[in-house]
């Protein structure tokens, strides 16, 4: 008889996380343009992402029991004001937790929250070229790619192009409401 398997959690990230997400990202930063950081960032970096959720950003992780599986987060698209309802997000996930609808969980979860708030508009997400899994998850999740930059980055001995995916907060459903 097989046992049962733990179910996948995605919830807030914690500090307790942290180690476990840096090396998740520190892993794309050495081996995949998925990132165009060039030197492992550590801990602190998430840190930073952490303290900002209690400014309005948000860090899930998603788990299995106490086995960080890989996180999603919003953060401001750009510092000036008029961005203000502009969130940028990203997702990262343990090599080996890709491929099992975790992204997407990780997403259904953030972009849900993000739907839920008035102060944000729309989303932004970059995806460095090629990355079949990533488009592939924007696409399910209600992004559209809407522009491609080329050769803005250089990574791993060469060029590297970025395309960028938008997506609007859903319409609200009145449905029913009179
Ligand atoms: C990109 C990433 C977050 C996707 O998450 P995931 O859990 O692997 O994806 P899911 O299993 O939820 O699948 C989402 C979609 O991607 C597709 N997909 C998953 N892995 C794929 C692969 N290796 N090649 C092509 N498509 C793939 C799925 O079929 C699904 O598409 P569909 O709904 O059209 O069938 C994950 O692979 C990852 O962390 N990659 C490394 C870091 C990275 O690239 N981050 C994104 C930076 S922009």
């Amino acid at each position: 008889m097989s046992r049962p398997t733990t179910p996948v959690v995605v919830r807030d990230a914690t500090v307790q996380d942290l180690a476990a997400m840096a090396a998740i990202y520190d892993e794309e930063v050495r081996t995949s343009v998925a990132t165009f950081d060039t030197e492992p960032r550590g801990a602190a970096y998430l840190a930073d992402k952490l303290a900002a959720a209690g400014g309005g950003d948000i860090v899930l992780v998603a788990v299995r029991g106490d086995v960080v599986l890989g996180y999603a987060y919003s953060s401001p698209f750009r510092p000036r004001p008029a961005y203000a309802g502009t969130k940028e997000v990203s997702v990262y996930l343990a090599s080996h937790a890709r491929g099992l609808g975790v992204g997407t969980r990780l997403y259904e979860v953030l972009l849900g929250r993000l739907d839920a708030r008035e102060d944000v508009h729309t989303e932004v997400a970059v995806v460095a070229l090629p990355n079949e899994a990533s488009e592939a998850l924007h696409r399910r999740s209600g992004f559209r790619r809407v522009g491609v930059l080329e050769e803005v980055g250089f990574k791993l001995g060469r060029y590297v192009d970025t395309a960028w995916y938008q997506r609007r907060r859903q319409p609200v459903d009145f449905t029913g409401v009179s």
